[in-house]
């Protein structure tokens, strides 16, 4: 159910956030991002970061976005059962792709830990595994664990562990 950059062999995944310049791979480090705030990424593949036509691939892919959000310190969480090493202190990585319809989810309202889907007004609650509180969603957003490697930079340890997405998209193969 994931697409172009699942991990083979145990290859890191890095995160790479959007600078504007779709050539630049702009790795994220964990004092790139506030605390209290959001930003969007895309993983993709170490075996595609030293080849220039796999890289050219993964930077046009624009699957998978994830939204990255950096809660304030101290914030109370309720962590999903068997996902309770997902996060990397203060960091939870959720699925961008609303599990209503697949529109992407685009606003996180830090004052309520709401993340907002804009199409049928789907709320997921950060602090709660983004599960949904408000509107027609009625699964959470998967999360991707993730944690900080040797270099500094925040990458993902794994897979999604469920479908990205509405239930319908797995159910056509997509
Ligand atoms: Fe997000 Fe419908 S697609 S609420």
């Amino acid at each position: 159910w994931v697409t172009g950059w699942k991990p083979v062999n145990g290859e890191t995944v890095y995160l790479r956030y959007d600078t504007g310049d779709p050539h630049e791979i702009a790795l994220v480090r964990p004092e790139d991002q506030d605390p209290g705030s959001m930003m969007t990424v895309f993983p993709f593949r170490e075996s595609e970061r030293g080849d220039e036509e796999a890289l050219i691939r993964a930077l046009r892919r624009a699957d998978n976005p994830v939204m990255l959000i950096r809660l304030r310190p101290g914030t109370p969480v309720v962590l999903r059962e068997g996902q309770e090493d997902f996060h990397y202190g203060d960091y939870y990585a959720f699925s961008k792709i609303c599990t209503h319809l697949g529109c992407p989810t685009s606003l996180y309202e830090s004052q309520t830990q709401r993340i907002l889907c804009p199409c049928h007004q789907s709320q997921f609650i950060a602090t709660e595994y983004a599960k949904p509180v408000f509107g027609p969603a009625a699964r959470p957003l998967p999360q991707l664990p993730i944690t900080v490697n040797d270099e500094g930079y925040l990458v993902a340890t794994g897979d999604f562990p469920e479908a990205i997405g509405p239930s319908f998209w797995e159910i056509h193969g997509s």
